[in-house]
């Protein structure tokens, strides 16, 4: 038997929607430009939908009525324009990620980028740039004290995880995740997450190995300012620029590897036609860029 939904149901719906204030072309390009500007991220047009409810969400917490209100609150000069643009920004990035995402990758990390740059230096520096809520850095903490530490215990490993949220940043900091992130995590590695009413800590051993800050990757400054960096895991982040942006940003970021250190961007993401500054190089099931070390050659593998 077919059931309608009598009218009445969609009513409050149809009302609220009467309610919003309009959001036309002209009103989302300049939000979508002001977003560029602070964070590299372009909004496509097929994602005005979600920008709008994003804004509406900051709105209503604000108390603002209007979006050129909120426009002309978000580029005032001073330290509570500069907070709730920090709050936007958290609002519309896309934060998803996982333990042990792409795993191959920690896989050659531990087999053969790791002992080839011990083999030359005995404090090695990893950075994982766009972190998100932080399992990347976890993950690289883990193989690092799992596999790499016992096989070289005279090496010094430092791990940074960093990213555009404020927010994302403080759960990478709180240490605390839910089951999804532990989807397709290697079993030998749940150890390293307690679990307690239903959400799982990283354990103190892991999580003092890894330290968290907010850094934008258009401040090319920020980025410098991590130099020299060994390993560099930069997946599933420059994807989200435009081409011009994901140049400039991929540039910065080789500029602050070390001589010889390794680049690892996502497993669907490439720098060919974006950086020749950097060498390909293929692992088991996957690849990375080196940049070159002067006159040493890229070891065969
Ligand atoms: C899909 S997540 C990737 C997380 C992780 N790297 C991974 O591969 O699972 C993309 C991350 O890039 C960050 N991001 C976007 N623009 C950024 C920028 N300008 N500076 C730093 N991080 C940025 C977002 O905040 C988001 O956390």
């Amino acid at each position: 038997m077919l059931r309608f939904t009598p009218p009445e149901v969609f009513l409050p719906f149809a009302e609220a929607a009467r309610q919003e204030p309009p959001f036309g072309q002209q009103t989302f390009r300049r939000f979508r430009e002001l977003i560029y500007q602070l964070s590299g991220i372009y909004v496509a047009d097929n994602r005005r939908y979600f920008l709008k409810t994003r804004l509406l969400r900051r709105m209503q917490v604000l108390g603002l009525s209007s979006f050129e209100e909120y426009f002309a609150l978000l580029t005032e000069p001073g330290p509570d324009a500069a907070r709730e643009r920090q709050e936007l920004l958290n609002s519309i990035v896309v934060v998803e990620t996982h333990f042990f995402r792409s795993p191959e990758h920690f896989t050659a990390l531990v087999r053969s980028v790791l002992p080839e740059l011990a083999a030359r230096r005995h404090h090695l520096r990893l950075w994982s740039a766009g972190c998100a809520t932080g399992e990347e850095a976890y993950s690289l903490a883990m193989v690092v004290h799992r596999e790499f530490l016992p096989a070289f215990p005279g090496v010094q490993v430092e791990i940074l995880g960093t990213d555009l949220s404020s927010e994302a940043i403080a759960t990478a900091q709180a240490g605390r995740y839910f089951p999804p992130s532990l989807h397709g995590m290697p079993a030998e590695y749940r150890p390293y997450l307690q679990e307690s009413g239903g959400e799982y800590r990283v354990v103190p051993e892991i999580r003092a190995l890894v330290r968290f800050a907010v850094l934008n990757l258009l401040e090319e400054a920020s980025v410098r300012s991590m130099a020299p960096v060994d390993v560099l895991f930069c997946r599933n982040v420059l994807l989200y620029f435009s081409p011009e942006v994901r140049k400039r940003v991929a540039s910065h970021l080789v500029d602050a590897l070390a001589p010889g250190g390794y680049l690892f961007v996502g497993a669907t993401e490439t720098l060919t036609g974006i950086t020749d500054a950097v060498q390909l190089v293929h692992f088991v099931r996957t690849l990375a860029y080196r940049k070159p070390e002067g006159e040493l050659q890229v070891p065969a593998r």
